[in-house]
């Protein structure tokens, strides 16, 4: 029983929300069905539990809109809005069952684009990106350790500025790009090191989380996205070993194993592929493990 209320007051809420779960009795899909009728019943419970005011509603319809209306093909407010709440990562985690020693997903984020430029084994993803160079390589393979070959790998990640390149006012394509594992799963490239920044946070999201207390800062992360025939496609990122925002990232993608070292290089030291680097670079091991399609 709610506290405060009537047993007769409890009577009419149960009886009103028993009337809008069965108004979904002949719905034809059951699935459908399912997800309404729960829908209805968390959406009342909500309500019932904080005994919400009508004024607060309106405020919270007033924020709805106000995402729908700054949503359009270039930003996804709900995306947002489900990321900084958590439901994109919990939805991940139903999804993406652990499977052995499979590499964890992680949240996609809205700067994936389709069609990034290919680039060979050890070549550049930043094109132009401000940053220091990272040289990223490990292997692709699969749960019982066999070399996964031609597997795709996008990659793609914000500039030192903490911007992605769509977030420019031009038609730049930088720091994204996609490469192929060779005949022994092995993958590398350059990068740039990773560099925390904050999730866009001028629009509904960021004003609920500063009314919130809460900052809108990511960990520093490099995203990847791995797809290979018979193999689960796996989105992740890696993150940066000693990031101060590792505890507090906003949409609650860090997972302990997806923690990397990014072993900082002084100015002079070879590169791994003699390229000639001025100043300091960094470097990271990823060996990616892929589940079986289906798991
Ligand atoms: C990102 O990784 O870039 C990101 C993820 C979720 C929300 C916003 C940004
Ligand atoms: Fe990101």
């Amino acid at each position: 029983m709610t506290d405060g209320v009537s047993a007769k007051q409890e009577r009419r809420e149960a009886d009103l929300l028993e009337r809008v779960v069965r108004s979904f009795d002949d719905c034809p899909d059951p699935r459908l069905r399912q997800l309404m009728t729960a829908l209805v019943r968390h959406l009342h419970a909500f309500a019932r539990e904080v005994r919400l005011t009508e004024e607060e509603w309106a405020r919270g319809i007033e924020f709805l809109t106000a995402t729908g209306h700054i949503t359009d093909d270039r930003r996804q407010e709900f995306i947002l809005l489900s990321d900084v709440l958590g439901l994109s990562m919990q939805t991940i985690a139903i999804n993406n069952e652990a499977y052995g020693d499979a590499t964890e997903a992680t949240v996609f984020g809205p700067f994936f684009v389709e069609n990034s430029p290919e680039i060979p084994t050890g070549g550049d993803i930043s094109a132009g990106a401000n940053g220091e160079p990272c040289w990223v390589d490990g292997t692709v393979s699969d749960s019982e350790g066999n070399p996964v070959t031609g597997a795709r790998i996008e990659v793609w990640e914000a500039d030192e500025d903490g911007f992605y390149d769509v977030q420019y006012d031009d038609d730049r394509v930088a720091a994204r790009a996609h490469l192929f594992t060779d005949a022994q799963g092995r993958y590398s490239f350059w990068g740039v090191t990773p560099t925390p920044y904050p999730i866009p946070h001028d629009g509904p999201v960021g004003e609920m989380l500063a009314a919130v207390g809460r900052s809108p800062m990511r960990a520093s992360h490099l995203h990847f996205m791995v797809s290979a025939e018979g193999h689960r496609t796996l989105v992740t990122h890696i993150f940066v070993r000693g990031d101060r925002q590792l505890d507090s990232d906003t949409v609650f993608g860090v997972k302990e194993s997806l923690v990397k070292d990014f072993e900082r290089q002084a100015p002079g030291t070879p590169t791994p592929d003699g390229r000639s680097v001025h100043g300091p670079w960094s470097r990271v091991a990823f060996h990616i493990v892929l589940a079986p399609a289906g798991t």
